[in-house]
């Protein structure tokens, strides 16, 4: 760069101006933070800090309690004391966020916990716990019924063959039962009505293996056998006859089988045919797997059907919901598998030409038009998912209180009448005819969701195993068996 083009320099930098010597000079440094100063200016930031996070909640957070809240009887409460003595609360945690709601959806958490719900006396101190080793359990009443919970406590791994919860078969037969009484009382109300939904559907389950032996017929009478009646009332009809969307293959029938022994095995069995270490604990009992004239041809067996039942559970029995456990994939892959147990897929190598391809038979899919006619499909007093009650979780088949449940309804009607709907003798009782008929029944009550349901419920359907005490006792005691 020539000299001429240099942009032009400053040859004078104006010094700092002087402070004036007539100023005052600054005063002398001084060590200010003395022990003293930071001992008293510690201790008033920690009490601001207790005063607003402790002192100022505590006694101007006054919630009103929830629309769910609901005080605990003396046995609940007694079951809460042996929560915290035994340290569920170490495991298990006691209130739902917002993300267990998105994980969770429809399944196992219906609602996100609310300050409300904890106002109770008998809440204090609270259970919320911090560790999840197991699933949260505020919203485990009515989650599983009384038999799963006596077996569960006995031995996790009896019900969930992978489980890394400890036994506490220690507890007296009254300790279980009141442990129990406290599980399915949270939370509140909601879980009032889950309970009452899983001891309803109990009591006719039972009731309806107690009917005349030509109804539990298997599709030789031409018409669905009364069970398989009741599983089908309980799922989506577009499942009743839908095959399995999965290929056929060693992998997916590998996984398949993976996930038996993980999860299934100890209620079905090491053989498929539900001589399990549960056995002894359930009513209804587990299923068996081995008839491959069920696999292939028995009305409820569909793969379809198999699968609502896995996704959803059979509510009133030991059977649960894996919705939230398995993959919709690997909820299929197993329902493939069981399809191989009576050519061996339990003991060998499940093979693709072990499988047994469900063909179903011509009366059922006229059974099934009898039953439920498209134009009854539109019937919103046949719709559970638009009849149920907000935040009743998955709980299949439950309908809003005061609605009739066509799944109750149905099953009375056989049980009263023995007969089968829309069966050889009854070929134009639909369901819909059956709900209209329980809707305009002046009994109170009758088939009806509400809180104290088993009023309605015939005296002579009432099972004389009434999981009392001294069924509970009986069945305490007896020992695990391995399988
Ligand atoms: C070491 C941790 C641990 C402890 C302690 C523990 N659990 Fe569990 N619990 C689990 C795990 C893991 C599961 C999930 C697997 C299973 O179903 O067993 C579970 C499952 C459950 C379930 C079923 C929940 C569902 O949604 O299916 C209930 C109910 C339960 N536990 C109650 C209790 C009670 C009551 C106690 C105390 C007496 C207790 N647990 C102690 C780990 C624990
Ligand atoms: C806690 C015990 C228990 C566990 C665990 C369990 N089941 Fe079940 N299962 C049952 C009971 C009890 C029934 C009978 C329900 C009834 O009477 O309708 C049943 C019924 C079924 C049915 C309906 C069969 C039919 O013909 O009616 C299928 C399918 C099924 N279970 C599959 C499975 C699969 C797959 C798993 C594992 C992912 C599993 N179950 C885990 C207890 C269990």
């Amino acid at each position: 760069m020539s000299a001429e083009n240099r942009p032009p320099q400053m040859d004078y930098i104006p010094a700092e101006p002087r402070h004036p010597n007539t100023w005052a000079p600054h005063p002398r440094k001084k060590m200010v933070m003395t022990p003293l100063v930071v001992a008293i200016g510690g201790l008033i930031a920690y009490f601001t800090v207790v005063a607003m996070v402790v002192i100022l909640p505590t006694t101007t957070f006054d919630p009103p309690p929830s629309p769910n809240n609901l005080a605990l009887t003396e046995l609940e409460e007694q079951g809460r004391r042996i929560y915290l003595a035994n340290g569920c609360i170490y495991c298990h945690s006691g209130f739902t966020r917002p993300q267990d709601i998105a994980a969770g959806l429809h399944y196992l958490y219906p609602r996100i916990s609310e300050p409300g719900d904890y106002v109770a006396p008998d809440q204090s101190p609270n259970t919320f716990g911090t560790e999840r080793t197991g699933p949260d359990l505020s919203n485990s009443g009515g989650f599983h019924p009384d038999d799963w919970h006596i077996a569960h406590y006995k031995n996790p791994r009896t019900v969930t063959p992978i489980s890394v919860m400890p036994s506490f078969e220690f507890f007296s037969a009254q300790e279980a039962s009141a442990l129990i009484a406290f599980t399915q009382a949270r939370t509140g109300k909601l879980a009032q009505i889950r309970t009452q939904h899983q001891l309803n559907m109990k009591q006719l389950l039972i009731a309806e293996r107690n009917l005349s032996s030509t109804l539990q017929a298997d599709y030789k009478i031409g018409f669905p056998g009364a069970d398989n009646l009741a599983n089908l009332m309980m799922m989506d009809r577009g499942y009743w006859f839908e095959s399995n969307p999965l290929p056929v293959t060693q992998e997916n029938l590998i996984r398949g089988r993976e996930i038996y022994r993980e999860r299934c095995i100890g209620c079905h069995g090491v053989k498929g045919d539900a001589l399990s270490p549960a056995l002894a604990y359930l009513n209804p009992p587990p299923a068996a797997f081995i008839i491959a004239d069920d696999a292939k041809m028995a009305s409820d067996t569909s793969p379809g059907a198999y699968y609502w039942r896995i996704l959803r559970g059979v509510p009133g029995t030991a059977m649960e919901n894996f919705g939230t456990r398995l993959s919709v994939e690997d909820i299929w892959r197993v329902v493939m598998f069981l399809k191989t147990i009576p050519n061996g897929g339990l003991t060998k190598t499940p093979t693709p030409d072990m499988y047994i391809e469900w063909v179903g038979y011509p009366q059922l899919f006229t059974w099934g038009n009898c039953f439920y006619p498209e134009q009854e499909a539109t019937n919103p007093a046949l719709m559970y998912a638009d009849n149920s009650p907000e935040g009743i979780g998955d709980v299949a088949a439950m309908v809003a209180p005061g609605a009739v449940n066509p799944e109750y309804a149905v099953i009375l009607y056989m049980v009263e009448n023995q007969k089968i709907p829309c069966g050889a003798e009854d070929p134009n009782m639909s369901a819909l005819a059956i709900v209209n008929a329980a809707a305009n029944r002046p009994t109170e009550n009758y088939a009806r969701m509400g809180s104290s349901q088993l009023q309605f419920i015939p005296a002579n359907l009432i099972s004389s195993k009434n999981y009392g005490d001294e069924w509970l006792n009986a069945v305490w005691n007896k020992p695990v068996t391995s399988p």
